[in-house]
Order: structure tokens, then sequence, then C-alpha cells
């Protein structure tokens, strides 16, 4: 039996669905390239059908980046039919459908007694939207996925039997996902062991797992499924995904790898690309990596203890069951100045995993020239923290910082005054508060009149020194969705109203595609009377 494991990096669909982590168009293409630097088999790209804007980034990301793109798509006609549109520009792609299975899912969701009235009458049409959205599907491709939704909470006979008749339809992968997290590792496992045993055509397709992390067991639960017969692992960047997130690919890919002793399974990643991969999902989704988290946090190869130290430098093996070069974090700090050209600057990106056009470059220089104009020296980490700021890429902006003074003391009450840029209008205003960041932040709302909760704030200096640059993170929740904006600047007051007024830019993208769409629904309902 075939010991590769195909790798299934759903980073720009599950991995946005986290909770603020929405990303824009641009940004989902930089990320793809990169994916595709770090050899992944496929990148699922979106839910095509979701949003004008889910559907514009799978069709950019087709036409562009060459390897597998897959699109999801529920159970239904009018969504294979946007996957495959949306696809239909890459050499090789995937539809990717799904139906619920669980009993809980099959009551909660298509409780309409149009899908039947009691369980089995439900369980029968959930089978027959399965097979005919495969078969659909398969008239576009013969690259099918088909994915149980909810399988680990599914009764084993009855997937089985949805697994069957999605095969016979034509799908060439079936994922198990425990979408809800719940499994064990030796439940999960027996599962897919069962699965193999049980469904009588499983040999014409290709198992895959799909795990969600909310008891910290994805990571586990991935493994467990390969060792009993999975061989597609899906699976995000820095684990992000709905709720607790999804199973890490850097943790997966790195544990086949470091422990090939025990196992014989194996991927094509280019690990030395986790490192770029993974900073650059963090700071384009403004979802920070814990320190401790493995592989990829700031302390995965930081040795404290005096002990550990000494064991170190007389063998690394002591205390490191991996290089850290092995995953790309590089010793050697490379460090830009105010005398680097435009080609330096240029080459290093391009190692940093980020591509730019000749134009991108203009903007980008000058961004670059501001800040080692106020910083004598340029790290990697101060690169990758411009490349996520939202100034460098401009084409979404609504509201943009033009002024901003503030006045504090230790005996005077904090008063900021701002002045707004949009497309069409200056907004001014001048607010006190609690400290220099509430008036900032008070001013902001009074000259825009929007007061959204303040969800999350979080500040951190990117390199040491007094010069550091500050990255602040601001999370923003209003109607139930949330919205993240990233600043950066040699000063945290700046940075932070950078960081707000972006969360708004995003809030603003959200309620411009939403009308977007209410407009094509009714236009779609006004020709559907008309005939
Ligand atoms: O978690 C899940 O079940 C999913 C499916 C759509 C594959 O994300
Ligand atoms: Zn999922």
């Amino acid at each position: 039996m075939n010991n590769r494991v195909i790798v299934f990096d759903t980073t720009l669909r599950d991995g946005e669905q986290a909770p603020g982590a929405s990303l824009n168009v641009f940004e989902k293409l930089e990320i793809a390239r990169q994916l595709k630097n770090l050899n992944v088999d496929v990148i699922e790209a979106g839910f095509p059908v979701s949003s004008p804007a889910q559907f514009e980034a799978v069709k950019r990301i087709s036409g562009e980046v060459d390897t597998v793109i897959a699109g999801l798509a529920r159970a239904k006609e009018v969504d294979v039919k946007a996957a495959y549109d949306s696809l239909r520009e890459a050499k090789h792609f995937r539809i990717h459908t799904f139906s619920s299975t669980s009993d809980i899912h099959i009551l909660g969701k298509f409780g309409d007694d149009r899908y039947g009235k009691s369980l089995s009458e439900k369980r029968k049409t959930i089978i027959k939207m399965s097979y005919d959205a495969v078969a659909y599907a398969k008239t576009f491709t013969t690259d099918v996925e088909f994915s149980a939704e909810d399988a680990g909470r599914t009764d084993l006979g009855y997937l089985t039997e949805v697994i069957e008749a999605a095969i016979e339809a034509g799908a060439t992968t079936v994922n198990i996902p425990d979408t809800t997290g719940y499994n064990f590792p030796s439940e999960f496992g027996a599962k897919i062991s069962e699965l193999k045993k049980k469904v009588k055509n499983i040999d014409k397709a290709i198992i895959s797992v799909h795990c969600h992390d909310d008891l910290g067991l994805a990571v586990a639960n991935s493994l467990s499924g390969i060792e009993n017969g999975a061989r597609q692992i899906e699976c995000t960047i820095n684990g992000i995904g709905e709720r607790a997130g999804n199973a890490s690919l850097e943790e997966i890919v790195m544990a086949l790898k470091v422990r090939k002793d025990l196992v014989k399974y194996y991927t094509n990643i280019n690990t030395e690309e986790i490192y770029n991969t993974s900073k650059m999902v963090s700071s384009f989704t403004g979802m920070i990596v814990q320190p401790n988290k493995a592989i990829i946090g700031e302390n995965a190869f930081a040795h404290e203890s005096g002990i550990h130290q000494d064991g170190m430098l007389k063998d690394r093996q002591t205390y490191e069951i991996m290089t850290p070069e092995s995953v790309g974090v590089k010793k050697t700090k490379i460090v830009l100045g105010r005398h680097s050209g435009r080609h330096g600057l240029k080459s290093r990106l391009l190692e940093l995993g980020y591509t730019i056009s000749e134009n991108e470059l203009n903007l980008v220089y000058e961004k670059f020239n501001d800040l080692a104009d106020k910083k004598k020296e340029v790290f990697d980490e101060d690169l990758r923290v411009m490349m996520g700021d939202e100034s460098v890429d401009k084409k979404d902006e609504y509201f943009e910082l033009d002024y901003l003074h503030v006045n504090m003391g230790t005996n005077s009450i904090p008063t900021a005054t701002v002045r707004i840029k949009s497309k069409e209008n200056i907004f001014q205003e001048s607010a006190t508060g609690d400290g220099a960041v509430d008036a900032c932040f008070n001013a902001i709302e009074r000259a825009l009149e929007i007061k959204p909760q303040l969800e999350s704030y979080n500040v951190r200096s990117v390199t040491s020194g007094r010069q550091a640059m500050g990255e602040v993170i601001v999370r923003i929740r209003e109607n139930e969705r949330s919205f993240t904006g990233r600043g950066i600047s040699t000063d945290v007051i700046e940075a932070s109203a950078k960081a707000y007024l972006q969360a708004l830019n995003q809030r603003q993208i959200f309620i411009k595609m939403k009308s977007e769409e209410e407009l094509l629904n009714h236009t779609l309902s006004d020709l559907s009377q008309a005939v």
C-alpha cells in the first residue's frame, strides 16, 4: 500500500472561518503562492457559492497558482455549479462536496418535512442528495471529493452506506471529518479501519481525515487516521479554523518526519518553508501564534535553563528532536537598513516567500524607507509585519489615518485628535479617554459615528530594542461578527489607531459584500418572477 500521505491544505477555507480571520483576495493569493512553495498537494481556496468575494478569490487562485485547487460545495446543484465556474481556469481542480450525516446534524439542519418525515426518510434523502451532487460534479471533473460532515458522531452503519453511495457516484476521495473534535484517537482510528473493511468499493477512493481541535486532539486523531488507512490529511497552517481550529499542518508533517523510525508514512512537504508560511498566515490573519506552540512558536527552539543550555552546547540532540533549520528557522539574522536598495529588499522578500510585482515594489520600498529612517536596522520580522500591514495594499481600504495628535501626562486627561480620510470625505474629531489609546479610539468612533464592541486588544514588540516596531491587533464585534485589524508603527498609539481603522475597514468590506449579495438575490428573484 502506498505510504505517501496527500496534504490537503484548507487554511484559505476552513482556516479563514476562524473568528475575525478574514483575508482579502490579494492576501489569499499571496498565501496560495506560498502554499505552493511549501509543496502542498491540494489547496482548498474557498467556498465559492457563499459570497462574491469567495468566488472571486477561488477564481483568481485557480488562474494563477499551478497546483490542484479545490472549492467547497454543499450537496446542491447551485453550489457545485458555482464551484466549477470559479475553478474552471485551474489546470487541475477538485470539486469538494459535502452533506451532514450525523443524526444530530440531520435532525437539526434538515428538520423540514421536505427532506422526509422520519429520521430514516431523512437519512435516505441525504444519501440521494450526496449521490446526485457527486454525480453532477463528476460531469465537470474526474477529481471529486465527498465529505460526510460530523462523521465523528455518525452511526457507523449509516456512514458506511453514505460513503459507498458517494464512491458509486464517482467520488475519488472520501473525507471523514471529526467536525466537532469529539473523538478520541483510538475511536477515530477504529472508525477509519472499520470503514476500510465495510465499504465495499473503498478500493476506488482515497480515505481522507479532517479533524477539529475542540479537545486538543486534532493532530493525534489525524495521525491515528493515517495509521488506520487514511492517505490524505486535511489541515491548516498554525492550526487556525472554526472554534478551536483544525489539525495543524506543521505538527502532522513534522511528526511523520521526526518519527520515521516509528511510522513509514511520509508527505512531500518542503518542510524548510514551514516557518515562512506560518509567519505569513499569522501576519495576514492577525492571529498571533502562542509562544509555546509546537514547531513554529517563538519558544519552540529556545532553551532557558542552565542545564538545558549546557546540554545543547555539548550536543544539540540532548534537547532538540529536530533542528530549527529543518522547519526554516534561520539562526543567522540578515539585516537591511537605510542603504539597502530596491533590489536587496526585493530579493529578501522573495526569500521570505512574498512575490511582488515591480508596481507593488514601489509602494513597499517607500514604506521600507520610512521604516529604515525610524529604525537603523530592519530585520526579517519587521519586513513580515510590514508586508502584513494594510497600507502595503490599499486596494480594499475605506478609512485611512491622515493625522493623529495625542496629549497626555501624569496629571492631565488624555486627549486625542484624529483626522481620517476616505475616498469621499475627511472626518475630524477630538475626544478624551482613560488613557491615550482609549482617547484615540473614542475620537475615531466620534468621527465616524460608529461604536462597535471592542473584543480584544493586543500589543507586542516585533523585534527588541527601543526603536522596535509595535504591532497592535484589534478585534471588534458587531451583530455577531468579528473583524480584525492590525497596525504597525514605531509608536504604539499610532499602531493602535491604524489597527482600529483596519478593523473598521474590514467591517465596511463586509457590509458592502452583504449589500451586493442582497441586490443580487433581489435581481434573481425578480427575474424568476418575470419568467
Ligand atoms: O469540519 C467539517 O466537517 C468541514 C467539512 C465541510 C469538510 O469543514
Ligand atoms: Zn472543518
